[in-house]
C-alpha cells in the first residue's frame, strides 16, 4: 500500500475543426473548437519517486528522469513527464498516483491524444510548479511529445485547441505566430460529427508524405512557408510547380483563404456561406491533398444530401475517422441521426453521431 493524499482532477477536451485542415504544419490558419468530450486526470502525491498510472488502456509505473519508448499510450504520459521535468528545471519532483479516464473515442479524429497530453500536463504542472501553467509552453511540449516521443509528425492544432478552447467559441489559430483569436459561434450553428468507423493503417506514413510534399513545394518556391505564399502572391505563385507539390500547395494556399472566409461567414452568421466553404474544403482535401478515402467521401456525400445539413467535410488527418457537418441547431440531432442511419444501412454497423458543444479548454476541476 502506498500512502496517497487527496487527488486533484484536471480535464482536457478533444477538438473539432470547422475548417483549415492540413495547413497547421505550413504555418497556416485553422479554426478548431474544444468539444464537450475529454480526458479526466486525477493526481495525488505519493511518497515514491515515480508516477503510478491507471488508465483505460492498462497500468504503468513511469519515471521522468529518462524516457524509453513503449510504442503505446505510456509514451504520451512518460514523454510528457520527461519534457515537463526537463523544462521546469532541476528541483524536487513529487511522485504521483494518477488515474486517467476519457470519453474521446480513440482514432476517430477528435484528438484523444491531445486531450490525454494536456490533461497529464496540467496535472503534473499543478504538482511540480508553483507558477500558473504556461499554456503556450504546454502546447509546444505536447507537440514535441507527439513528434519526437510518440513518432506522429502532427502539427500544433490539436494541442492548441485543447489548451485554449473557449465555450461557445471557435479559435482562429495562427500556427505561424502561435497565437489565436476567439471567434464567437452563432447560437443557431451546430456541428455534427459522424464517424465512418474506418481507420486506415497507412495514415501516419501518408501524413508524413504530405508534409514532405509541402516542404518540397516551399523550397521550390524559395519561400519561408506556404503561409507566406498565401499571404502574398497567392495561387498565382504556384504555376512554377508541378506534380504532388503543386497539388498540395494549391490545397494549403486555398484552404488558408477558405479559413479566413469562414471566419467572416461566422461573424455574419451566414451559415450557408460557411457550409459551402466546408464542401469546397472537402473537395480540395480529396483531390489536391489526397487525404480522404472512399468511406469519408461517401459519408460526406450522405451528409450533404441529408435535409438540414448546410455543408460537410472530412475532419482531421484523414484516411478514415470522422466527417463534420454543419446544421441549424434545431435540425442537428435529426440530421445527424438520419446521416448515421444511412451510413449504417450501407455498412451494417452503426457508428453513431455526436452533436458537439464548443467548450472550455484544459482546466483544473473545482476542488
Ligand atoms: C491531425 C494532426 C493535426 C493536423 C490535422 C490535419 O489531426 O494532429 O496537427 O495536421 O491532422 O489538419
Amino acid at each position: 500500500m502506498h500512502p496517497t493524499r487527496p487527488a486533484r482532477q484536471f480535464r482536457a477536451p478533444g477538438r473539432l475543426n470547422i475548417i483549415g485542415e492540413h495547413v497547421d504544419y505550413c504555418g497556416g490558419l485553422v479554426l478548431p473548437a474544444a468539444i464537450d468530450r475529454g480526458c479526466t486526470v486525477s493526481a495525488a502525491c505519493n511518497d515514491d519517486q515515480m508516477l503510478r498510472v491507471t488508465s483505460p488502456f492498462g497500468k504503468a509505473e513511469l519515471g521522468w528522469r529518462s524516457f524509453s519508448r513503449s510504442g503505446d499510450w505510456r509514451d504520451y504520459v512518460g514523454g510528457m513527464a520527461f519534457v515537463l521535468a526537463r523544462e521546469l528545471g532541476p528541483g524536487a519532483r513529487k511522485g504521483l498516483d494518477i488515474s486517467i479516464a476519457s470519453d474521446v473515442p480513440v482514432g476517430a479524429g477528435l484528438s484523444s491524444s491531445a486531450a490525454l497530453e494536456l490533461g497529464i500536463a496540467l496535472a503534473l504542472w499543478h504538482h511540480w510548479s508553483k507558477a500558473p501553467p504556461d499554456r503556450h509552453l504546454l502546447v509546444q511540449l505536447a507537440n514535441e511529445v507527439e513528434n519526437v516521443f510518440v513518432g506522429a509528425p502532427c502539427g500544433v492544432m490539436d494541442q492548441y485547441a485543447s489548451a485554449f478552447g473557449r465555450a461557445g467559441h471557435a479559435l482562429l489559430v495562427d500556427c505561424a505566430a502561435m497565437d489565436h483569436t476567439d471567434v464567437p459561434l452563432p447560437q443557431e450553428a451546430a456541428f455534427v460529427i459522424i464517424d465512418t468507423g474506418v481507420r486506415h493503417t497507412n495514415a501516419t506514413s501518408a501524413y508524413g508524405e504530405r508534409r514532405r510534399d509541402c516542404e518540397t513545394a516551399t523550397a521550390r518556391l524559395g519561400a519561408a512557408s506556404l503561409r507566406d505564399i498565401a499571404d502574398g502572391q497567392g495561387l498565382a505563385a504556384l504555376s512554377v510547380l508541378d506534380g504532388n507539390p503543386a497539388r498540395r500547395a494549391r490545397h494549403v494556399v486555398s484552404e488558408i483563404g477558405r479559413t479566413r472566409a469562414a471566419v467572416q461567414a461566422l461573424l455574419a452568421a451566414d451559415l450557408s456561406a460557411l457550409g459551402a466553404l466546408m464542401n469546397q474544403s472537402h473537395a480540395s482535401l480529396r483531390d489536391d491533398m489526397e487525404v480522404s478515402c472512399p468511406e469519408l467521401d461517401r459519408v460526406q456525400a450522405i451528409a450533404v444530401a441529408t435535409p438540414g445539413v448546410l455543408g460537410a467535410r472530412m475532419m482531421g488527418g484523414g484516411f478514415g475517422g470522422t466527417v463534420i457537418a454543419l446544421a441549424h441547431r434545431q435540425d442537428a440531432a435529426r440530421a445527424g441521426a438520419d446521416a448515421a442511419r444511412a451510413w449504417a444501412r450501407e455498412t451494417g454497423t452503426d457508428h453513431g453521431f455526436h452533436v458537439c458543444t464548443a467548450s472550455d479548454g484544459a482546466r483544473a476541476c473545482p476542488a
